[in-house]
């Protein structure tokens, strides 16, 4: 495996699969949404292209309420019972992006262990006294761009995965984002990171995994600037990749328990849609910076 660091705490992974050619083809496939597949299906994804949220329904992936960690790992991916060659490819696909995603984040985590805390055997104890763990994977999705957005400056404007809240809330928040790239026949499509009034911009190359901070205050900042990054429209051809996570437990501040207490727990849930509308955390405008 090849690890290149293309600024601090941006790391890119290549050579990790066997076959990255066989996996983008399975990909590209079930796009098709072919009944005969064991991956969720293929939907609209906002603006921005298509997706496949869940990506084997059979699995459940972290669910915010009830505190689940994903069960995306090698033993249930190996439980799938298969009937076709196209399962049997989508089984290869997935058990190949845990073995990649678990293989980059360890070397990304050991990387940067004198600057966060990680620990996965870790828990911590939630406001209702239940013991969960501290960090958890999530993801993974599956994803594609839509080609050619000539109405959009950005594809997907500046943003950190992370999603600043105006009071924290109790749950998982996004840590480190590890992106999988199938595919980079496609013209354009960088993705641009935004640091310390830095600006870094990176193509892809087919096979690459990009791994870097999902901007969470706690969790590598830079002279406490956070990173966010944004990605420029592909032209010619689709973008695939894929996205996964590891998300930290954040137990909440006391001043959204006291709004809970206030509003009722129903009633207050209800209001978050609205609230997080009006706040717009994650949403930047292009900054200006040095590009390196
Ligand atoms: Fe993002």
């Amino acid at each position: 495996m090849q690890e290149i660091e293309i600024y601090e705490n941006i790391m890119v992974y290549r050579d990790v699969f066997d076959n990255p050619q066989k996996m983008f083809e399975i990909v590209k496939e079930s796009s098709s949404n072919n009944p005969d597949r064991i991956l969720g299906e293929w939907s609209k994804w906002s603006q921005f292209g298509q997706y496949v949220k869940d990506i084997f329904p059979s699995i459940v992936s972290l669910n915010q309420k009830t505190l689940k960690p994903t069960e995306f790992n090698t033993e249930t991916i190996n439980e799938l019972p298969t009937n076709s060659k196209i399962q049997e490819d989508q089984k290869y696909l997935l058990l190949e992006i845990e073995k990649g995603f678990i293989k980059v984040t360890d070397a990304y985590i050991k990387k940067y262990s004198n600057f966060f805390d990680f620990d996965k055997e870790k828990t911590i104890k939630t406001n209702e006294g239940v013991m969960v763990p501290l960090w958890v994977m999530d993801g993974p999705s599956l994803c594609k761009y839509h080609k050619n957005m000539i109405d959009h400056k950005m594809s997907m404007v500046y943003h950190s995965d992370y999603v600043r809240e105006p009071l924290q809330s109790p749950g998982y928040k996004f840590a480190i984002t590890a992106n999988y790239y199938f595919n980079d026949e496609y013209d354009g499509g960088e993705i641009d990171f935004y640091i310390d009034k830095n600006l870094i911009k990176y193509k892809p190359q087919a096979g690459d995994w990009l791994v870097f901070p999902s901007g969470h205050p706690d969790v590598l900042t830079k002279n406490d600037q956070v990173y966010i990054h944004g990605v420029f429209p592909s032209w010619n051809a689709e973008k695939y990749f894929c996205r996964s996570y590891w998300k930290k437990y954040d137990v909440g501040s006391p001043e959204w328990f006291a709004k809970e207490k206030e509003f009722g727990k129903e009633v207050w849930a209800s209001m978050q849609d609205d609230i997080m509308r009006e706040y717009r955390p994650t949403r930047f405008e292009i900054p200006e910076g040095k590009r390196l």
